[in-house]
């Protein structure tokens, strides 16, 4: 069933889906990958759909496949899609040009966090509109960090308390996001880098366990075993 986004909602979602998956091993550009039957990039529309406050989503697809992925997403959701570019950066100011009129606020979020629940989707939309020009969800971090030199010694170790994983949606300001982007070279970070850069301070929410980045095999067997477990 086609999932209705909110007509009065105030979030438009980015979401590069342009990416090779190299790391994934051969075969199709990651987005396309199947897990559990389904793409990776239909997993991922169908929960930012179900976050009540997205208005819009723009899926940014390898230039191949436009015609391809919007033909799948046509039954998950009404979205549009523009050909993604050369790098992930490429790719998500591809899809903020398409963004309409209207949402206040942005979040980019990578198809490869497949799994990623509404409710963090709302969560980092939450703090946006309740005033935070820049969101990102975090996770702490539990191993240990060294730091090495060239031969792989140790040099010293990091206090990881200070430390956090990042993951996505990030959420934007949509003026902030715009700035961000316009001001940025060819350097290659993620959204947040770019408006931290930009001197604008980013403040982080709780991020979720499911929203883990697929990105080599054992992350995608990880995520069958946890849709598995969720049924
Ligand atoms: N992405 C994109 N355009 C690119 C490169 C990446 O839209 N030129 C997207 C990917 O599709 C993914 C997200 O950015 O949803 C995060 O990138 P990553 O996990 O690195 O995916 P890939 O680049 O596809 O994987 P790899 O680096 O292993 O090739
Ligand atoms: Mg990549």
């Amino acid at each position: 069933m086609t999932a209705q986004l909110n007509p009065r909602g105030d979030v438009a979602v980015l979401v590069p889906a342009a990416g090779a998956g190299v790391r994934l091993g051969p075969g199709r550009p990651k987005a396309l990958r199947l897990l559990a039957g389904e793409p990776l990039l239909v997993h991922a529309v169908r929960r930012l759909a179900a976050a009540p406050s997205v208005h819009t989503i723009v899926v940014a697809a390898p230039a191949a496949e436009v015609a391809a992925v919007r033909e799948l997403l046509a039954p998950v959701a009404p979205v549009t899609v523009v050909p993604g570019g050369a790098e992930r950066q490429a790719s998500v100011a591809a899809a903020l040009a398409a963004v309409p009129a209207g949402p206040a606020i942005i979040l980019v979020h990578d198809a490869a966090r497949a799994l990623t629940p509404p409710e963090l989707v709302e969560s980092v939309a939450a703090a946006v509109r309740g005033g935070r020009a820049a969101v990102i969800p975090v996770l702490p971090v539990v191993d240990t960090i060294k730091e090495v030199d060239a031969g792989e010694v140790v040099l010293g170790t990091v206090d990881r308390s200070a430390l956090r994983a990042v993951q996505t949606p990030q959420g934007f300001r949509r003026s902030v996001l715009t700035a961000a982007h316009a001001a940025a070279g060819d350097s290659l970070t993620d959204d947040a880098g770019l408006v931290e850069k930009q001197g604008v301070a980013v403040s982080c929410v709780p991020g979720s366990e499911y929203a883990l980045k697929i990105t080599r095999p054992f992350d995608l067997a990880l995520a069958e075993h946890l849709l598995a477990a969720a049924d």
